[in-house]
């Protein structure tokens, strides 16, 4: 399956939180389409500092074994623009599938009004209504906790691949089960040994 495909066998855009939240969001939360490529990209590369990311999400794209169509999303402003996207693609915690979350990128006009949230909330429902059972982040350790990821070695027994801070490397069990132990290898451009 190509990776642009993930348009046409996403599922129907969910909404961005439990329905009287998402009817006060802005927020539309829907997942890519063939069309948004251009727009995704342009919003990782306003959200970081430099192109790395937005390269990254292009070569996940490419990868086979690491996109899974239908858990790449956008948030839409109002005025109809994707303005948010944040990114699903397989890991492994030793064995096991899991899901990476990388990256998440709001445009800085929008940044820090509820996009990427409303984006992160409804991937994460995208993924459990696909039978994901684990999510793993990297990032801001403030951030992640709103959406009930908890320090994935200290807490979990998930190790990353790195020695990565305890804080800023979470875990979330999708899904209520205990989730497995073991060390996470990430898909193959994240380029991280
Ligand atoms: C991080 C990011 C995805 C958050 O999305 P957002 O739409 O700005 O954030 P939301 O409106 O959903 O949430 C706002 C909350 O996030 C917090 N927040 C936003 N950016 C943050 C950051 N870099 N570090 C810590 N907290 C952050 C805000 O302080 C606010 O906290 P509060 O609710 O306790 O007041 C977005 O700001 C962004 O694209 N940043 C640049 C790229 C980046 O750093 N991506 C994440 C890589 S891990």
């Amino acid at each position: 399956m190509s990776s642009s495909a993930s348009a046409d066998d996403a599922p129907e855009p969910s909404t961005a939180a439990s329905p009287s939240t998402a009817a006060r969001s802005p927020w539309r939360a829907r997942p890519e389409a063939a069309a948004d490529i251009p727009a995704v990209r342009r919003i990782n590369l306003a959200a970081f500092e430099t192109a790395e990311e937005a390269d990254l999400v292009d070569a996940l794209r490419r990868d086979r074994s690491a996109w899974l169509p239908g858990l790449s999303y956008v948030a839409d402003a109002p005025d109809g623009t994707p303005a948010a996207h944040a990114l699903l693609t397989r890991c492994h915690v030793d064995d096991v599938p899991a899901v990476a979350l990388a990256p998440c990128a709001v445009l800085p006009a929008h940044q820090k009004s509820g996009a990427g949230s409303a984006v992160i909330r409804a991937l994460l429902d995208a993924a459990r209504a696909a039978g994901e059972r684990t999510a793993l982040v990297l990032g801001h350790p403030p951030y992640y906790p709103r959406f009930g990821f908890a320090p994935a070695a200290s807490r979990f027994g998930i190790l990353p691949p790195q020695p990565w801070p305890d804080e800023a490397f979470l875990a979330l069990s999708l899904d209520g089960s205990t989730p497995p132990r073991g060390t996470v290898r990430y898909a193959t451009p994240f380029g991280i040994d």
